[in-house]
């Protein structure tokens, strides 16, 4: 069980940054990603369609053994991770939680922002979550769509992508959070932008970062982690098109990303045999 991949899922490309993290904070880790690329973006679809979606990729990856399931998309997190984690025997971890605990530490005057896509404000999740570390925490939220098909398009520092984050961002900077969550599998690569527009005095969380540091934790609490000595293997599959997971995964994941297979995907029921 030690030397099985660990199964990192996402709505795209964008989970590459997760994985990112995963692979470089547990380089021995075998990783399988998961891209649903002919059905992005979740982030403005509904909480029924996002639990059937996540149900039938939980389903693909338990046939490929894996380990521990990692929702890697935040709108995946906030609507499915309950369910998946209640019907499946492995664990299962998404970037809410990591993310939320993060912020709650990092905040000195119990002012926090939460960015995201329309589905996972709506969801309320991440301020639960924040509140539940710590209820004397005030949360600000706003949902950015437009970020996504920015950071695809390789404008993350535009001087266009600059005047839309100083649009979306003019509420949290009036309501002067210290601390600001970037919960969106894509924010991490607009860093320099919401830097540049919400000042030095502004953290900025990247539940990325948090969550590869929980994986490893759920691991060697489970006696999970790989103490094997050997090269780790990383597949990925995507729904549509590997052709442009290649293209624009590179700029979430650099030169390692591999080939990806087509995967196709069959009922959801599955996901509750394993
Ligand atoms: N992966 C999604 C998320 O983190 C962003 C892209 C989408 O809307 O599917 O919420």
């Amino acid at each position: 069980m030690k030397r099985n991949p660990i199964g990192v899922f996402d709505s795209g490309i964008g989970g590459l940054t997760v994985l990112r993290e995963i692979t470089s904070l547990l380089p021995g880790e075998s990783t399988i990603y998961f891209g649903d690329t002919a059905r992005v973006p979740y982030g403005s679809k509904s909480r029924e369609t996002i639990e059937r979606y996540s149900f039938e990729i939980a389903a693909f990856l338990a046939k490929h053994d894996i380990k521990m399931l990692v929702a890697a998309c935040n709108t995946a997190s906030a609507f499915a991770v309950p369910g998946l984690a209640r019907e499946l025997a492995i664990p299962v971890l998404g970037v809410i939680l990591p993310g939320a605990r993060a912020a709650a530490q990092a905040t000195r005057t119990g002012r926090v922002g939460v960015i995201g896509t329309e589905g996972t404000i709506k969801s309320g999740a991440y301020v639960s979550a924040i509140k539940a570390e710590n209820p004397g925490v005030s949360a600000f939220v706003k949902a950015c769509p437009l970020f996504v098909p920015l950071v695809e398009e390789g404008w993350a520092e535009d001087e266009i992508t600059v005047k839309i984050a100083e649009r979306y961002l003019a509420g949290l900077k009036e309501a002067s959070i210290d601390t600001l969550v970037l919960g969106c599998t894509h924010y991490p690569l607009l860093k320099k932008t919401i830097a540049s527009v919400m000042g030095d005095g502004v953290a900025l969380i990247d539940s990325a970062a948090s969550t590869a540091a929980e994986v490893k934790r759920t691991l060697a609490e489970r006696g999970l982690l790989n103490d094997c000595v050997g090269a780790a293997s990383h597949r990925f599959f995507v729904t549509d098109s590997p052709e442009r997971f290649m293209v624009v995964g590179k700029r979430f994941f650099g030169d390692k990303l591999s080939e990806a297979g087509l995967a196709v995907l069959t009922e959801a029921q599955d996901a509750q045999k394993t």
